[in-house]
């Protein structure tokens, strides 16, 4: 039997763990918001049209902010063709997606979808074919509370109270030469530079994202980010990042080593963002927003034929549907470990996205909605991650990843909160074919007793919840944990995600 170890101690506090760390995302992106969060006709409709079965996953998953409307999405849209009289919106033509936008859900809808969820409302401005005049419309519209045309126009659409928005995502991926509007570095950073000054000026409390890489492997890299801060370090709070992993020819060992990509893509924006600090002679740190994480099947994608009619621009068409596996939610949850070991400067994130596109919940028209295996790591992280990221010191056997090199078998995270007394330990086996018995050392933590325990493995490591059947994969109790005074120890399955909840004192 293959052994690790652990140690907890409290006084290795990382961060503090932010609440918008899981914050999720919601693009008109194919069937997410229409036939998605969104279906009048549906059996569980409530008077706004919104699915109740849907709202009630959302709020099972613990969502903290959520990112809208896009994504690429954004850099073509119009703002003001989603606000007004519903009857009166313009159908338009969503060139990322090659779809059509009828604009029947636009911000006051939203808004009201959030009220239900639970979560807060995060907005993108459009920096691919608009500019800052667009982006300060929108914010006097959302922020101010009245006397100015735009505040009164919200009034006058249903909505006394101003929405409040804090966090401002300038833009979407605007390295990306797919995206609308696409600029160089140069380019971007004076313009984000222009529009944050501005939004600050009309809004001193908000929070501005300026767009880092849509990729640790974009050929620029590295310097967009140097080059985007060296312009925009003093408008900006924080710079984006933004990774999807999937496995590919095969490779599940490598895919399984997933977050060590995503850790050394956190650090690399860190080392950027200190190196335009440090030049400056600035005592200012900027923050990350992981503000698209996910698995997504982007290859497949890419190799699906398209529609490119100019006469089919198709509503809610079938998009970006991917079906997950045990394996992929063990990789997903280990990309919840990264982001929590980095809470001192990951203080944001969105899970990239949360209804039918790449998405933990999957809904059939007029049909039933249920959890992807990826489901599980989310809302269970989400609930159980609390007070500060600790330090852990781990000692955990190697493997040789064919992409990443040589890693550790077993990745960990451990939370404590003193406030509640609890502390939480959340861990994965990338071993594809061995249990590994893992001892936790808590000396640190007093007396320690065991609330709950959850492990996400299967003999299946392709296992699925689909339409057929929606509950074939779920998280189990770990029988196998025991503790013992100032120790713990646990089994954790080949390709296993797990996560212990403790009680202190
Ligand atoms: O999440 C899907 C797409 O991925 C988003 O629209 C875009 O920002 C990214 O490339």
């Amino acid at each position: 039997m293959l052994t690790a170890r652990l140690t907890i101690d409290p006084h290795f506090a990382v961060g503090t763990v932010q609440r918008r760390l899981f914050g999720g995302f919601v693009e008109h992106l194919g069937r997410h918001v229409y036939d998605g969060i969104y279906e009048p006709g549906h059996p569980t409709a409530d008077t706004d049209g919104f699915r109740a079965d849907v709202i009630e996953l959302v709020r099972e998953l613990g969502v903290s902010t959520i990112r809208y409307p896009g994504g690429n999405f954004v850099s073509g849209f119009r703002w003001e063709d989603s606000v007004g009289p519903r009857k009166q919106r313009p159908r338009r033509l969503d060139l990322a997606w090659h779809s059509t936008e009828t604009n029947e859900v636009g911000l006051h809808e939203f808004d009201s979808w959030l009220q239900k969820v639970g979560s807060d409302l995060m907005l993108a401005v459009n920096l691919g074919t608009r500019g800052t005049s667009e982006a300060l419309d929108l914010l006097e519209y959302a922020n101010i509370a009245d006397g100015t045309s735009r505040a009164e126009e919200r009034k006058r659409n249903g909505r006394t109270e101003p929405f409040a928005v804090e966090m401002w995502c300038l833009g979407n991926e605007m390295d990306g030469p797919w995206q609308l509007g696409h600029r160089s570095a140069d380019d971007y950073g004076k313009l984000a530079s222009r529009t944050a000054k501005a939004m600050r000026m009309l809004d001193p409390r908000v929070k501005l994202i300026v767009c880092g890489s849509s990729s640790a492997h974009m050929p620029t890299f590295g310097e967009w980010e140097r080059t985007v801060l060296t312009h925009t370090y003093d408008d900006v709070d924080y710079i984006s990042c933004h990774a999807y992993y999937e496995e590919r020819d095969g490779d599940l060992g490598s895919f399984l080593a997933s977050a060590v990509d995503m850790d050394h893509f956190i650090e690399s924006v860190i080392a950027a963002a200190d190196h335009v600090g440090a030049v400056r002679g600035s005592s200012k740190k900027i923050d990350i927003s992981f503000d698209e994480w996910n698995i997504w099947y982007a290859s497949r994608f890419e190799n699906e034929e398209k529609i490119e009619s100019i006469d089919q621009w198709p509503v809610a068409p079938r998009l970006l549907e991917d079906v997950y596996t045990v394996a992929d939610a063990v990789v997903f949850g280990n990309l919840m470990i990264s982001l929590l070991k980095h809470s001192d400067r990951v203080r944001s994130a969105s899970l990239a996205q949360l209804v039918n596109v790449i998405a933990p919940i999957m809904t059939e028209p007029g049909g039933p909605a249920w959890r992807q295996t990826t489901f599980f790591p989310f809302a269970i992280t989400s609930r159980l991650a609390c007070g500060s990221a600790l330090d852990l010191k781990l000692d955990a056997p190697l493997y040789d990843s064919r992409r990443y090199g040589t890693v550790p078998l077993i990745d960990a995270v451990a939370t404590h909160d003193a406030s509640t007394a609890t502390a939480a330990v959340f861990l994965v086996n990338r071993s594809t074919d061995e249990p590994i018995t893992v001892t936790i050392d808590l000396t640190s933590l007093g007396t320690v007793t065991l609330r709950e325990s959850h492990t996400l493995a299967d003999t299946d490591v392709y296992a699925k919840n689909t339409l057929g059947d929606p509950e074939r994969v779920s998280p189990r109790p770990n029988d196998s944990v025991r503790i013992a005074p100032g120790e713990l120890t646990v089994t954790v399955p080949p390709v296993s995600w797990t996560a212990l909840g403790l009680d202190l004192g």
